[in-house]
């Protein structure tokens, strides 16, 4: 079982600059919360419960004003900062102690997933003991994104980031589950052109030996682009359409601590007089009569 989860929410986030200079992008609203509580609630829903988050240098306090520790959600949450944003695959790397000598999780902090069965899945894949198994999702412009091919066995064969020539519309998302070697590997990493570690490099080591493995986020469900601010309103407005009509909320913490059973009531009235008078605890106090 994987019981450990890192969310990766350094970055420069250049794209959405000038707003960037002085707030980290996860730290930024999609619709009614912080973006960072999407990838979180990800790891959630997976059973994850002891999470660190890795930040910017200098960036630690603005994090933990509204995750502290992870008490009042029945989980353990702890930091680490990346000096600078060197590649994905650092994570392991500023993680090592964190992982100890455990398999991990990695969610990119700014990766939005939402999708009926998407529980069940995460489920499946947290029991992974060797190898390592991402999720794929099918885009319609593959020259974008990391993009990987698979065989009959849902084995990936091919990866190739921002492919040039069509070979597959699958594109690897910011989701990924790796048995322990994925440390001693990512500290073989050499940094590419750009002078960052590649993640594409970390999966094609566990690809040659045949142990990269596929899930998938079909038709019914979305992984939506945070990376840019026209992203930014394009999933705030996907995130808005789905919670007024349902009247039930994406992403909700509380919530989903609630229904595994990680916390009582009593911590939802703490998160209420803690979040103040605002929609999300309105939304919470609805739990409270359940
Ligand atoms: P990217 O989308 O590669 O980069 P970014 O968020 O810095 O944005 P931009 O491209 O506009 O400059 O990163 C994906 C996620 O991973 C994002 O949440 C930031 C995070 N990240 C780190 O925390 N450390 C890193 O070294 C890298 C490369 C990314």
């Amino acid at each position: 079982m994987i019981k450990k989860g890192i969310i990766l929410a350094g970055g420069t986030g250049s794209r959405m600059s000038p707003i960037t200079k002085a707030v980290n992008k996860q730290l930024l609203p999609i619709y009614d919360k912080p973006l960072i509580f999407y990838p979180l609630s990800v790891l959630m829903l997976a059973g994850i419960r002891d999470i660190l988050i890795i930040v910017n240098k200098g960036q630690l306090n603005q994090f933990k004003k509204i995750l502290p520790n992870g008490n009042n959600l029945g989980i353990k949450i702890s930091y680490a900062e990346q000096k600078t944003p060197r590649g994905l695959p650092d994570a392991f790397l500023v993680g090592k102690k964190f992982i100890g000598k455990e398999n991990v999780a990695l969610i990119l902090g700014d990766n939005f997933f939402y999708g009926q069965s998407l529980t069940k899945r995460l489920q499946q894949c947290v029991k992974l003991k060797t190898g390592a198994s991402v999720f794929l999702h099918p885009v319609k412009n593959p020259s974008l994104y990391g993009i990987a091919s698979i065989n009959k066995k849902n084995k990936i064969i091919k990866i190739i980031e921002k492919p040039k020539k069509h070979f597959s519309n699958l594109a690897v998302t910011g989701l990924y589950f790796f048995d322990n070697k994925v440390i001693s590997y990512s500290e073989n990493l050499k940094p590419s052109k750009r002078k960052e570690i590649e993640i594409v490099d970390l999966l094609n080591k566990y690809k040659n030996k045949n142990k990269l493995s596929a899930n998938f986020i079909s038709r019914g469900g979305a992984w939506l682009d945070t990376g840019s601010i026209e992203d930014f309103y394009n999933t705030s407005s996907f995130v808005s359409a789905l919670e007024n009509r349902q009247g039930l909320k994406i992403s909700c913490l509380e919530e989903i601590a609630l229904n595994n059973k990680w916390i009582g009531k009593k911590n939802i009235v703490n998160a209420i007089k803690f979040y103040g008078k605002c929609n999300y605890s309105q939304y919470l106090s609805t739990l409270l009569k359940i």
